[in-house]
């Protein structure tokens, strides 16, 4: 049976996707700290999947640990050998992802993200798994930009967050044998087969409305924002600059159903095992951008709630316009997002309102 390693399952992407490779017909070991998540969004999986409970307990393992741990990640690999299998890819999603928080736990992110990228990557290596999917952003491209962003465009995060990921990029570039990390892809003498996957700003949630985006503290993010004024849990949105060089003033973004993110994991997945060794580093954004505005509006006719709001100054750190040019995915990974900004909100809204509390 061919087996994957999903760390960072239960989070959002990682629930997400995991629900698609385990349709997909793959074993997955799933390993997850919940730091940021609840062992309820992998039930979810197993029950939303096209399986059988007794193919569930057969396909889904949980481990309850982190990622920094060397022999827990060691004793995965040598479960997996024991019964004759092999770990044929590792999926990376875990690590700290708060932009904010980054300032404040500089060092906490360098030690999760990066510290704990080199412990999964050594035990990779011990175990001869040399097949990497690798969560990177868009914010690795820094905030002087005003066009779509395609992979060549220069690398300058202005965070600790961004820098982590960066950091990651280029270390799997170096261990890959590759010489950069503004190329979309590249032979890799060392036999590797990596992608990084920049995500642009994903949002929205199974269409069943059983798994979603569960942030553990106050969100600071837009789509939960919305959500909870939506649920009546905050009383109005503060928008963050009405002067920016837009259309209609405010920031414009662009907005990538999780479902299309998961299924371009699949996607990376089947191009890296059906090609020779190589590092691909591939947008995933919609393409299509979306203002605050023009979204807060989108929500009250697609589900018919007015989102009151007022304007604030701009947040530090803000850009104008962060949208994906997605044509090297479409043209290395035959991948292309499928669902619009309506669905997003109608998805991120179904789960929000089945789920007040979320996991809890
Ligand atoms: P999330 O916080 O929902 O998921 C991350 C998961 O990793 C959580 O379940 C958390 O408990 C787990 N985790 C964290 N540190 C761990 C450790 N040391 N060991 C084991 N598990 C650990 O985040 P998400 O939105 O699903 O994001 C997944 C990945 O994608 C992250 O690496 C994030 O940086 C990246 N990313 C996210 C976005 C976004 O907007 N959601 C955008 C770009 C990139
Ligand atoms: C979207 C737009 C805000 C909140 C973040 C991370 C990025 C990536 C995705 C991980 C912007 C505006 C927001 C509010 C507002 N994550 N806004 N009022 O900042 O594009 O991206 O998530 O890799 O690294 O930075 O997303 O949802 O915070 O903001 O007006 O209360 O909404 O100014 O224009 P962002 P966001």
């Amino acid at each position: 049976m061919r087996c994957l390693l999903i760390t960072g399952a239960a989070g959002f992407i990682g629930s997400h996707t995991s629900l698609v490779l385990l349709n997909a017909g793959y074993k997955l070991f799933l390993l997850d700290n919940f730091s940021n998540s609840s062992p309820i969004a992998l039930e979810r999986v197993g029950r939303l999947s096209n399986l059988s409970n007794e193919k569930v307990k057969e396909r889904m393992t949980i481990v309850n640990g982190d990622i920094r741990d060397f022999s827990l990640l060691e004793n995965i690999f040598l479960s997996a050998e024991k019964n004759g299998e092999k770990i044929i890819s590792v999926f990376h999603f875990a690590g700290l992802k708060a932009v904010g928080e980054s300032f404040e736990k500089a060092f906490d992110y360098w030690d999760n993200n990066v510290g704990g990228t080199i412990a999964l990557l050594k035990a990779m290596e011990k175990y001869s798994c040399r097949s990497i999917v690798f969560s990177s952003s868009a914010t690795v491209y820094g905030t002087k930009n005003n066009k779509a962003l395609i992979e060549t465009d220069p690398i300058s995060p202005i965070n600790p967050y961004g820098l982590t990921k960066a950091t990651i990029e280029k270390m799997l570039a170096n261990i890959a044998g590759c010489h950069s990390t503004r190329v979309a892809k590249q032979t890799s003498p060392r036999g590797w087969r990596i992608a990084c996957l920049r995500y642009f700003n994903p949002a929205g949630a199974h269409p069943s409305g059983e798994i979603g985006e569960n942030p553990k503290d106050i969100p600071n993010n837009l789509f939960p924002l919305i959500n909870q004024v939506a649920i009546e849990k905050k009383e109005s949105i503060t928008i963050f600059g009405q002067d920016w060089p837009t259309p209609d003033g405010t920031g414009i973004r662009d907005y990538v159903h999780v479902m299309d993110i998961a299924e371009g994991h699949k996607a990376a997945l089947d191009t890296l095992i059906s090609s020779n060794p190589q590092l691909l580093i591939i947008n995933l954004g919609s393409g299509e951008g979306t203002s605050v505005l023009d979204l807060i509006k989108i929500f009250k006719l697609s589900i018919g709630i007015d989102i009151p709001y007022r304007f604030g100054p701009r947040r530090n750190g803000d850009t104008a316009i962060s949208l994906a040019n997605p044509g090297e995915a479409l043209k290395f990974i035959k991948w292309k997002a499928k669902r619009n900004i309506e669905e997003i909100c109608r998805d991120s809204w179904n789960w929000q309102h089945q789920n007040p509390m979320g996991y809890k």
